[in-house]
């Protein structure tokens, strides 16, 4: 689902970006110089924010940031217990040292939607970013999601995402929650090393495009030890996501962890290393999933796609490669995809299935899925009307240990 809007995402980003790129020139090699502000702790209550939940917050934030990014050491953000209620927050670097915004109490999103030109928090060419603490980034996304349209229209107004981290090398988001994001919680674009460590995301599973967290054209990502329960996609990795290492996260509800989807729009990259080890579904629509459209815009690779030790607890389509994607019947299908899908292992994965069809390897008779290999893959229709299945379709590989039902290879 998340998708059709990552492109107008990507866009609004660029928009942003070709700015941001001659203030980064002009910028680099600034920290050579030792200057005068040597960094520390900028607490948000000093510089006139109220953590009453009503006060608008926003000017004592945004102080707080230029303070600590143009410190040349290390300098902290300090969000002290209390809920501070905030607009749309511009987080510009590169900066001069090393910043981390402690997060000990609750960031809420305004609710005014006339506040934001595009994302709620946006953080753009900071090296070295922390994100810590155990308060929460509250999006408030309840009083808008029914303003999103996105499920009928193809132009529809994107809401704005929660965390967007935009050519952000080498960042780290551990202990927060996020709640409630208006669209995407988290949106990581153009980074390389990003680690998300012990973090809760959560939103009803009925909240319209508020996938937990989404990446694109982003390399060395870890996800670990994170909770993640929302309306779209827990974790969904977009076009020119290498390198991604995902471990003990539990999603539900949700759609499940997905790949893609892929092809939709022009000049996407490749997708490939992308490791998912350790993780329970829990009554998500999808388990694990690669998706990508029947009429691709993109040539582009989906491979070295690892799945190992993952519970599927009451799943509907728990190990699904759907070539022919096609959300809200937007593609005209012509099944000439260009998108290939290889190396894909499913080692150990277990539990039970709420439809019969456990296992839907959709590939394009175009372009075959190869390389696929299943390894004990035990997963059981749940119901008793039926019995569990698998449906291949131009899928090429190998199944040892698998349910015998479920060796449609
Ligand atoms: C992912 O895990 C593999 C194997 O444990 C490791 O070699 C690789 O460096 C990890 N990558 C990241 C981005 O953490
Ligand atoms: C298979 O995966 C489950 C978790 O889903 C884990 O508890 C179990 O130890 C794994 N089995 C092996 C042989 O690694
Ligand atoms: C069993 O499930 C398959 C696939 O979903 C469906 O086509 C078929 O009608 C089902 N059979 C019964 C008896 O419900």
């Amino acid at each position: 689902m998340a998708s059709r809007n990552d492109s107008i995402i990507r866009a609004l980003v660029l928009l942003t970006v070709v700015g941001a790129a001659f203030a980064g020139k002009a910028a680099k090699k600034e920290e050579d110089k030792e200057a005068a502000d040597p960094g520390g702790t900028f607490d948000i209550t000093k510089l006139g924010a109220s953590g009453n939940g009503k006060t608008d917050s926003t000017k004592a934030v945004t102080e707080a940031w230029a303070s600590a990014c143009g410190a040349t050491g290390s300098s902290t953000i300090l969000i002290p217990k209390g809920d501070y209620l905030v607009g749309a927050l511009n987080f510009n670097g590169p900066c001069k040292g090393s910043v981390t915004i402690q997060l000990d109490g609750n960031l809420l999103a305004s609710t005014d939607l006339s506040q934001f030109k595009s994302n709620w928090i946006e953080i753009m060419r900071v090296e070295n970013l922390v994100i810590s603490g155990k308060g929460t980034l509250d999006g408030q996304g309840a009083a808008v999601w029914g303003k999103n349209s996105c499920a009928k229209k193809y132009d529809c107004k994107i809401l704005p995402n929660t965390l967007v981290l935009d050519f952000c090398d080498n960042a780290k988001v551990s202990g927060i929650t996020l709640l409630n994001a208006k669209f995407f919680h988290m949106n990581i674009f153009m980074c390389k090393g990003v680690t998300v460590e012990d973090v809760t995301v959560s939103a009803p599973g009925d909240s319209p495009n508020t996938d937990g967290i989404h990446m694109g054209d982003s390399s060395d990502v870890t996800i670990k030890g994170t909770t993640i329960g929302v309306g779209d996609d827990c974790i969904s990795i977009g076009p020119g996501t290498t390198k991604v290492n995902i471990t003990d996260v539990t999603c539900g509800p949700g759609h499940g962890i997905s790949i893609g989807s892929l092809g939709r729009y022009k000049d996407e990259k490749d997708v490939t290393d992308i490791n998912v080890k350790d993780c329970t579904l829990k009554k998500t629509t999808n388990g694990v999933r690669i998706k990508s459209y029947e009429d691709a815009a993109s040539v582009l690779t989906a491979s070295k796609i690892h799945y190992e030790n993952i519970q599927m607890d009451d799943v509907a389509n728990p190990i699904i490669i759907d070539m022919k994607y096609c959300p809200n019947k937007i593609c005209t299908s012509n099944g000439g995809s260009k998108v290939t899908v290889k190396d894909v292992t499913f080692k150990n994965i277990t539990g039970s299935s709420s439809t019969p069809e456990a296992i839907s390897l959709l590939c394009s008779d175009k372009i075959p899925c190869t390389g696929v290999t299943m390894a004990d893959v035990k997963v059981e229709y749940k119901g008793t009307n039926n019995k569990t299945m698998a449906v291949c379709t131009n899928a090429k590989g190998t199944a040892t240990g698998t349910l015998k039902e479920l060796a449609c290879l």
